[in-house]
């Protein structure tokens, strides 16, 4: 656990909010943290539960709920003005994440949910003159950092076709508020590798704790020395929510959970966890891949008065027993 944060007067509710990426992993999350607090979400995702798994397992505790509007549309074609019409904040999760897919043919999904849907979002939100979008960047804007925490003034060198969209469409989203006749402004937040319930299948804690609950071998790219500073989704949703409420010119901000850890630290914590050992699958390093994030909490500090409280080993403990329960019962 790390210290407790500078005690900051209550924020206000927000009343009426959009999540876009609703059926994925962390913005369903959001949404539900939000309609705990009595907003009412609009949530938009192109997958829906008829169509995917995993987003029937991420919207599940959302359809249904009060307060909960769910839209179903491609942001890349649909009419987004009236999905945003009266809203206080847009939270733009939307987007094709995973650094190593990014190569080759499938970069242009990249580029359209990444950079073409984001520009129709910002689009949309100014000419309603939505007061507060907070978009999701991502750590790996700033490629090789030689274990020095990452300063959001640092000059960003991305590493991956991935990290090149996500660069661009936060500049994008910043671009539109710089302009004086925008009545919108951007917070942009730099997640790091963020863990816990329904954490995305193609992401390593997901996968180590599959392995050693099933007995299925484990791949790992590398020597399993690259570290990350792997973000619990509790500790990266209260960022989001102070997100909304940042001062206007906040800007761009990181979200690291503090505990920078290597993937052999990461198997043996599930070794632990779990009570099973793990078949390890040697693979090469994926290109794209860095050996170490790290974040400099300074900037969240200051302008979110936010910090993480989760550490990783409490957080996967966490992880393992909800994947044990869909494991027992696996989604139809
Ligand atoms: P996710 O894949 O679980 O969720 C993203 C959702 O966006 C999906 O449900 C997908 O259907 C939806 N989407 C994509 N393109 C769309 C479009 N054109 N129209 C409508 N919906 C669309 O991913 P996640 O892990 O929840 O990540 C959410 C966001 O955070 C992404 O923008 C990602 O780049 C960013 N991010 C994630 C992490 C992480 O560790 N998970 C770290 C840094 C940044
Ligand atoms: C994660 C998310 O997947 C990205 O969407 C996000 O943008 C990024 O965090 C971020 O912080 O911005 P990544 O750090 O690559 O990307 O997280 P994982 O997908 O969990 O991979 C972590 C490490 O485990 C990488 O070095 C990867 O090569 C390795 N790995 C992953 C394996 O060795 N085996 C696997 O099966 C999966």
């Amino acid at each position: 656990m790390t210290g407790a944060m500078q005690s900051r007067p209550p924020t206000p509710r927000i009343r009426r909010a959009v999540v876009t990426g609703t059926a994925g992993f962390i913005g369903s999350h959001l949404a539900q943290a939000l309609l705990r607090d009595g907003t009412t979400v609009i949530g938009l995702d192109r997958r829906d539960a008829h169509s995917d798994q995993f987003a029937a397992a991420n919207l599940a505790p959302l359809v249904g709920r009060p307060g909960f509007i769910s839209v179903t549309a491609d942001l890349l074609s649909c009419a987004i003005e009236p999905v945003l019409l009266d809203a206080d904040v847009v939270f733009h999760l939307a987007g094709i994440p995973g650094v190593r897919p990014s190569w080759g043919p499938q970069f242009g999904t990249y580029v359209q949910s990444n950079i073409l849907a984001t520009q129709r979002v910002m689009d949309a939100a100014t000419r309603l003159g939505v007061p507060r979008v907070v978009v999701a960047s991502s750590s790996s804007v700033y490629g090789p950092a030689d274990n020095q925490p990452s300063l959001e003034t640092d000059h960003p060198h991305p590493a991956s076709p991935y990290a090149v969209t996500k660069l661009a469409g936060e500049q994008l989203c910043l671009a539109h508020a710089a302009r004086p006749d925008c009545p919108t402004n951007v917070v942009a937040l730099r997640y790091f590798t963020v863990f816990g319930p329904r954490q995305r299948a193609d992401m390593f804690i997901h996968r180590a704790l599959h392995s050693a609950l099933t007995d299925a071998p484990l791949r790992l790219y590398g020597n399993g020395q690259q570290r990350r500073d792997f973000t619990f989704i509790d500790d990266a949703i209260a960022a989001t929510l102070a997100a909304a409420h940042a001062p206007g010119d906040a800007g761009v901000v990181n979200v690291g959970g503090g505990t920078n850890a290597s993937l052999n630290e990461v198997i043996a914590l599930a070794e632990q966890l779990s009570g099973r050992l793990i078949r390890i699958e040697p693979f090469t390093t994926r290109n794209g891949d860095v050996t170490v994030t790290r974040a400099s909490g300074e900037h969240a500090r200051s302008v979110l008065g936010w910090g993480p409280t989760v550490d990783l080993h409490s957080g996967m403990a966490i992880q393992l027993q909800h994947l044990a329960r869909s494991v027992a019962q696996p989604v139809a």
